[in-house]
C-alpha cells in the first residue's frame, strides 16, 4: 500500500472523480462509494497509512485525505440526486396513463329470448292473480298421462313421442302434469300457471327435443268457458301489445271437455293473409278447454261443486311470433350474433 503522499492522493481523487461522473446507474454509484469511502475503501485505508509518513507530513496529508473524502462524498450525493431524478422520470414515463383515451367499456350479457318470453308471460298472468307452480321434469306415468285421462292404450300417447327413462320414469312431455300435482297438494280455488321445460323425441325444422311450455289452470265454483276466453284474450293482447282477435276452434284433448284450439290474428299481416299464416290471416297459438271431470276425480276435486279451465302454450312459438324469428333451432344454437340482439 502506497503512503498518502500528495501525488498519490491527487491521483486517487482524480480517478475517483472521473469514475463518479461517468457512472449511469445507482448500483454502480454505490459500488464506487464503497470502493473509495467504505470501511475498507481506498481513501479510508489512506488514513490508516498516515503513521508511515514522516511526522512533519502527517498533518497536511491527513487534512488532504479528509478533504478528498468530503469532495467525493459531495460529488456522490449530487450524482445520486441526479440519477434518482432520472430514474423517477423514466418510471413516470413508463407507467403513465393517458386519461383522455377512450375506455374499453364492459360487455354486458343479455337474457335469452325464450327466458324473456317466459318472464313476460309470468308477469301478465301475475297481474291477473295467477301464481307460479312448478313440477319435476322427470315425471311418472301417472302424472304425465294417467291422471290426465290418457290411459295406457290411449291413442294420444302416440302423439307425445315420450323419452322413457324406465317403465316408470319419463321426461315430461308437457307441463300439464303440474296441474295434477298442484290440485293434489291443496284445496280449490286454484289459479296457477306452470312454466317449464318439456321433452319429446322429435327433431326437425319445427321441433326440438327440448322446448318450453306454460300450462294454465283456474278452478273455482262457477268458472266458465267465458272466463277462459276473457283471460286468454287479455293475455294475447298484453303479450303482443296489439288489439288482436281470437278464434276458438273445437278440438280434442283427453284432459279437457270441451276442448279448443285458439288462433289469433296474424301479427305479420294483421289478418290480410301472408306466407307465415298460410294466407289464412290466423295463427294457431294455444290449446285449452274445461277441465275434464275424470281429471278432477284423479285429484280428489269435487266435480259437482267445482269447474275449471286449463290451457297450454308453446313458449318458443310465442317468442318467434313476438321477435320475428323464423327458425326454432336459432334458440338453441347459442350463436352470439343472434343472442346479442336481445341485450
Ligand atoms: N298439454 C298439451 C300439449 O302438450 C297442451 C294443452 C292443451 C294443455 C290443452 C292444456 C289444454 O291444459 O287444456 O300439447
Amino acid at each position: 500500500m502506497e503512503t498518502p503522499t500528495p501525488e498519490v492522493l491527487e491521483k486517487l481523487e482524480h480517478e475517483a472523480l472521473s469514475s463518479i461522473n461517468a457512472v449511469t446507474d445507482l448500483t454502480a454509484l454505490e459500488s464506487l462509494r464503497v470502493r473509495y469511502l467504505g470501511k475498507k475503501g481506498l481513501l479510508t485505508q489512506q488514513l490508516k497509512q498516515l503513521g508511515k509518513l514522516p511526522p512533519d507530513q502527517r498533518r497536511e496529508a491527513g487534512q488532504k485525505v479528509n478533504q478528498s473524502k468530503t469532495t467525493l462524498q459531495e460529488l456522490i450525493t449530487q450524482r445520486r440526486d441526479e440519477l434518482e431524478k432520472i430514474a423517477l422520470s423514466v418510471a413516470l414515463l413508463r407507467d403513465s396513463i393517458d386519461v383522455t383515451l377512450p375506455g374499453r367499456g364492459s360487455a354486458s350479457g343479455g337474457i335469452h329470448p325464450v327466458t324473456r318470453t317466459l318472464e313476460r308471460i309470468e308477469q301478465i298472468f301475475s297481474r291477473l292473480g295467477f301464481d307460479i307452480a312448478e313440477g319435476p321434469e322427470i315425471e311418472d306415468d301417472f302424472h304425465n298421462f294417467e291422471a290426465l285421462n290418457i290411459p295406457e292404450d290411449h291413442p294420444a300417447r302416440a302423439m307425445h313421442d315420450t323419452f322413457y327413462i324406465n317403465s316408470q320414469a319419463l321426461l315430461r312431455t308437457h307441463t300439464s302434469p303440474v296441474q295434477i300435482r298442484h290440485m293434489q297438494a291443496g284445496e280449490p280455488p286454484y289459479r296457477v300457471i306452470a312454466p317449464g321445460r318439456v321433452y319429446r323425441c322429435d327433431s326437425d325444422v319445427t321441433h326440438t327435443p327440448m322446448f318450453h311450455q306454460v300450462e294454465g289452470l283456474a278452478v273455482d265454483e262457477d268458472v266458465t268457458f267465458a272466463d277462459l276466453k276473457g283471460v286468454l284474450r287479455y293475455f294475447v293482447r298484453e303479450f303482443f301489445e296489439e288489439d288482436l282477435e281470437l278464434r276458438f276452434r273445437p278440438s280434442y284433448f283427453p284432459f279437457t271437455e270441451p276442448s279448443a284450439e285458439v288462433d289469433m290474428t296474424c301479427v305479420f299481416c294483421h289478418g290480410k293473409g301472408c306466407r307465415i299464416c298460410q294466407k289464412t290471416g290466423w295463427l294457431e297459438v294455444l290449446g285449452c278447454g274445461m277441465v275434464h271431470p275424470e281429471v278432477f276425480r284423479h285429484c280428489d276435486v269435487n266435480a259437482d261443486r267445482y269447474t275449471g279451465y286449463a290451457f297450454g302454450m308453446g313458449v318458443e312459438r310465442f317468442t318467434m311470433l313476438r321477435y320475428g324469428v323464423d327458425d326454432l333451432r336459432l334458440f338453441f344454437e347459442n350463436d352470439l350474433c343472434m343472442l346479442r340482439q336481445f341485450r
